[in-house]
């Protein structure tokens, strides 16, 4: 792990702390409200999603990479009533098998993992057929002048924030997945700079296989 994954990991409560309180909080609990049964979620970070589970969920599954994260995670899971099981695993190769979650999530993380596509495909294996995939991630903007700069500052940004992607057309990529898209809303996230403000939030479902 890099010295930069370590910092980035140590600052990230801090970091996303007042768009939390003032935007994204609200967003995650909304959303998260969609979640039932068995829930496996991906990239989950420091686990801020924790404090926004509904409590009626059966289990929660937390998925998570990169050590200096799941140091976090741990650490807050254990102050949690949720009961939560946390799983070395990137979003490419899940250990779980198929047809076993009711519901995945994945908040800011498609911007980031190696593949989206393959993260998809294999959301898509492991949930029941007509199971739930929950979503919250910024994406490239619809406005091109918008998209130019993210385009432009991909390189730096990539960087800075520890491999996250600020120009990824998330949507199409979920679209062109085997999920079916319920329903789904653009917004911007405030508080953040405007290459990573464009947002989409929205549930999907897992088409069972051919
Ligand atoms: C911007 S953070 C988001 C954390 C959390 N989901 C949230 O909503 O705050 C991106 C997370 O994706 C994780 N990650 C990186 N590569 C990944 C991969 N291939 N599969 C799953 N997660 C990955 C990172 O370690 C990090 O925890």
């Amino acid at each position: 792990m890099s010295l930069w994954g370590r910092i980035f990991a140590a600052g990230y409560d801090t970091f996303v702390g007042r768009m939390e309180r003032r935007f994204m909080g609200a967003v995650r609990k909304e959303l998260l409200a969609n979640a039932s049964g068995r829930v496996v979620e991906i990239g989950s970070g420091t686990g801020v999603n924790l404090q926004h589970y509904p409590r009626t969920i059966e289990e929660l599954v937390c998925t998570e990479p990169e050590e200096p994260m799941a140091k976090r995670l741990r650490r807050k899971a254990e102050g949690t009533d949720l009961p939560v099981t946390i799983v070395n695993a990137g979003a490419e190769d899940l250990p779980f098998e198929d047809d076993s979650f009711d519901t995945a999530v994945a908040t800011l993380v498609l911007c980031t993992v190696r593949d989206p596509a393959a993260a998809l495909r294999e959301l898509s294996r492991v949930l029941k057929p007509g199971g739930r995939l929950i979503f919250i991630e910024h994406v490239r903007a619809t406005e091109p002048g918008l998209a130019k700069w993210q385009d432009r500052l991909h390189p730096l940004w990539v960087r800075f924030g520890h491999g996250c992607h600020c120009n990824r057309p998330t949507l199409d990529t979920i679209e062109a997945s085997s999920f079916e898209v319920q329903s789904y809303r653009r917004g911007e996230v405030p508080f953040s700079p405007p290459i990573v403000r464009p947002l989409i939030t929205g549930v999907a479902t897992a088409r069972a296989a051919p």
